[in-house]
């Protein structure tokens, strides 16, 4: 008899993926198969400590109690639900969500994953403005859909898609004077993250934001937060832009925001609401109860406590990275929870493989960045294995 079930070690989940998906990831070659805590378990029992929270999705890790019993809880209740209906989790989950950012938002809308909520913002942008030029930062990631990849940077993913709808402008970002120069009458919006994440982990100079919103507010340009990866807590206050206290007229949120489920969202401003009329946009799936279960799970769980603690981890794990002596560390970038180290020499890669080879899982940023994204939960003794292991493998190379 044949074997109708391919044997369970690795390799079979390995070659069936690439076999059967699409080849449009790299493939870091490890089968992962649960998680729990800081942790996530490989086919083989191995477990590894998560130190990128799946591109800052997981930011309480994984198992969570608080987060699966809601989770569970409203599996059993109703999952999904059209937008033309009305739901309680769903209305909570907005009003909360609107408090959360200050009340500086009048209205939301529901998106399932961060270049969704860019898409969004772009149509959002057009309506309100009636123009279709916007300005985006060089090394900007905003997604790859095409009208979030129509504002995003770099070569590798625009090429085969050009030319774009949309007439994109990119400027160097933490330069205020470029956005000024770029501005001209038809310039719809300009886009930009308050700390770049895909882009290198770019940490613009304190005075920044307060000047792009000078610049937008004089001119009657748009500003667009994108907080999808630097917002939910990752820096240690709510939104990176708090820092700053500047706020967008429209801000873009994902990633965490929802205890792991697919999630987007996009706030406006009041003048912004007042021009979006019904069917201009819609989902199937977006602001499902499910999900918004996982967002009110995940603002009450991120409190001030919380923030503090991101706040004195990231302190810390700084401080510790920018202690490990090696030729091939060119600096330590970042805010909070979100690091990155600047690797010499093409030798990103090797440290990112070696680290994984040492059980601790790291992702790319940029072309010579390796970014650390852990999750909320994590405490010194985790820092203390990580930064152990990477001037070990800094040793090796
Ligand atoms: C700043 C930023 N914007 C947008 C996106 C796109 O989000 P998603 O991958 O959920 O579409 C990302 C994803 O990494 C991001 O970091």
């Amino acid at each position: 008899m044949g074997q109708l079930l391919p044997d369970k070690s690795m390799k079979d989940y390995n070659f069936l993926q690439q076999k059967y998906i699409l080849n449009t990831y790299p493939n870091r070659g490890l089968t992962l198969i649960k998680g729990e805590g800081v942790y996530l378990f490989a086919t083989d029992g191995k477990k590894y400590l998560d130190m990128m929270s799946n591109y800052g999705v997981n930011i309480f890790g994984y198992k969570h109690p608080i987060i699966t019993q809601s989770l569970i809880s409203q599996t059993k209740k109703l999952t999904n639900l059209h937008g033309s209906f009305n739901n309680d989790i769903r209305a909570l989950a907005a009003k909360q969500l609107i408090e959360r950012c200050g009340n500086k938002f009048t209205q939301l809308y529901f998106a399932n994953s961060g270049a969704e909520a860019i898409e969004a913002a772009l149509k959002f942008i057009i309506v309100a403005s009636g123009k279709k030029k916007i300005i985006a930062c060089e090394n900007s990631y905003h997604g790859k859909t095409l009208g979030a990849l129509s504002v995003t940077y770099g070569e590798k993913y625009r090429k085969p898609f050009e030319p774009f709808s949309l007439d994109v402008t990119f400027i160097k970002f933490a330069d205020p004077l470029s956005l000024e120069k770029a501005i001209d009458k038809n310039t719809a919006a300009f886009i930009v993250e308050p700390i770049q994440g895909e882009g290198g982990l770019n940490d613009p100079k304190k005075g920044y934001l307060e000047q792009i919103k000078k610049i937008c507010v004089e001119n009657n340009v748009i500003l667009v937060f994108d907080e999808i990866q630097s917002g939910i807590g990752r820096t240690g206050k709510f939104l990176a832009s708090l820092w700053d206290n500047v706020t967008p007229d429209i801000l873009c949120l994902g990633k965490g925001l929802a205890g792991g489920l697919p999630i987007g969202v996009t706030l406006v401003n009041k003048s912004i609401a007042a021009k979006i009329s019904k069917n201009i946009h819609t989902s199937s799936f977006g602001g499902n109860p499910l999900t918004c279960a996982g967002i009110l799970a995940t603002l009450k769980l991120l409190d001030e406590k919380r923030l503090d603690h991101i706040k004195l981890m990231g302190d810390y794990f700084f401080n510790k990275l920018a202690s490990i002596k090696s030729n091939l560390i060119a600096g330590i970038r970042g805010k909070g929870l979100m690091l990155g180290i600047k690797i010499k020499n093409n030798e990103r890669n090797k440290v990112l493989k070696l680290l994984q080879n040492e059980s601790v899982l790291a992702i790319p940023s940029g072309d010579d960045v390796v970014r650390f994204l852990p999750p909320y939960i994590i405490q010194k003794e985790h820092i203390d294995e990580v930064v152990e292991k990477l001037e070990k493998v800094m040793r090796l190379l």
